[in-house]
């Protein structure tokens, strides 16, 4: 499968002990700034990363559906969607704005912190960040709710296969769907309940984070419900990287959840068995104790979209969005989908 996909980003990395995510979205003629950074994103982490040798900084970028067209002609990843909502009768989850997303990790909050600076710079005047998030990580791997987060996430090449587009979408072989959620979690209540209560709601054993067997196994646990299988028996995984967020000021605890899938299809089932239920569940108790707070789906391109953007759309009509430099100008050329007369003639 490795041979006929691009050179994904850096999605499937181990957790690490600092990430910032960072959501925004694109300002009415903005387009053309953004292009630009997207095209540097991979030099600029490098410019950033490799001072801090040892730091492993990365960053993932992703582009929410809306913002594809406004700045890519041509194809688009076959399943790239605004997110829907997902209204249970107990819960919601909300679809909210997001064009961009930056997903940056590293060993180190300072690493995060500058590439975060360096991204906020080159959006000034162009995108609104809508939202900035500091994950950590949190003792042994857990969640704010003290659970270790993460165990069941695939490996090695299920891995691959579980998170990243194949060849049922040739063109954008080796990228990814993301889905982030912003969850808030009300900790006195969850305190307030024993270690037993709280493993039902789980699925797992808290201190040794073993999976309960099937008869203790709550249908309407998180790991229950979470729990996909296809009609042919084979189960649906995605790759999570949740983190940890909070402020002690704000009394404000969280998860902040995101997932990066081969197809949205998955995720977005997952989500509609948490909050509008499963035959056997009326949703997932987990949401009693975890409030989303925002909700957005982006793709995440393999690593060769960056170095060769698509031209911008109505290209041909729009003398902003031209070509600038030479690398531009081979990447439009090379779509074929522009006239070379058009661009003779607007080019100085
Ligand atoms: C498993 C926490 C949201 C999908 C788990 C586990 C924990 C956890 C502690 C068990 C250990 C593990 O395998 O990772 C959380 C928290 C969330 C959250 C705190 C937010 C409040 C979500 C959402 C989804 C999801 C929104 C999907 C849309 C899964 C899956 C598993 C899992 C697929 C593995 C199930 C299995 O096969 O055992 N989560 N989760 N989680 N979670 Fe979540």
């Amino acid at each position: 499968m490795l041979e006929l996909m691009g050179e994904p980003q850096p999605i499937l990395e181990p957790l690490t002990p600092a990430a910032i995510f960072l959501v925004a979205t694109i300002d009415e003629g903005g387009e053309a700034t953004v292009r630009d950074l997207l095209a540097d994103m991979p030099g600029l982490r490098r410019s950033v990363g490799f001072r801090l040798p040892g730091a492993g900084l990365s960053c993932v970028t992703s582009i929410g559906s809306d913002a594809w067209d406004r700045l890519f002609a041509g194809p688009r990843p076959a399943e790239l969607h605004p997110l829907r909502e997902f209204v249970g009768e107990h819960h919601r989850a909300p679809s909210t704005p997001g064009d961009l997303l930056f997903h940056i990790r590293s060993e180190v909050h300072d690493a995060c912190f500058e590439l975060a600076m360096v991204i906020g710079d080159r959006l000034a005047g162009a995108a609104t960040i809508v939202d900035e998030t500091v994950g950590f990580r949190y003792f042994e791997q857990r969640d704010l709710l003290g659970f270790v987060d993460g165990t069941e996430n695939p490996e090695g090449t299920a891995a691959i296969g579980a998170a990243l587009v194949g060849d049922e979408d040739p063109e954008f072989a080796g990228g990814s769907y993301v889905v982030v959620q912003k969850y808030l979690h009300p900790l006195d209540e969850w305190r307030a309940l024993t270690v037993e209560q709280q493993e039902k709601i789980i699925g797992r054993t808290k201190l040794d984070d073993f999976e309960l067997s099937d008869e203790d196994k709550p249908a309407d646990s998180h790991v229950a419900v979470n729990t996909v299988v296809d009609a042919d028996g084979t189960e649906r995984q995605i790759v999570r990287a949740n983190m940890p967020f909070g402020s002690v000021r704000e009394g404000q605890f969280g998860t902040y959840y995101i997932a990066y899938a081969a197809t949205p299809s998955v995720t977005e089932t997952m989500l509609s068995r948490m909050f509008e239920g499963t035959e056997e569940a009326a949703y997932d108790r987990i949401l009693d104790f975890s409030v989303a707070v925002t909700g957005t789906l982006f793709f995440a391109p393999p690593l060769d979209f960056f170095d060769e953007l698509p031209p911008p759309p109505d290209a041909e009509t729009s003398a902003e969005s031209l070509p600038r430099n030479d690398v531009e100008m081979s990447a439009v050329a090379g779509d074929g989908s522009l006239g070379i007369g058009t661009l003779k003639r607007s080019i100085p």
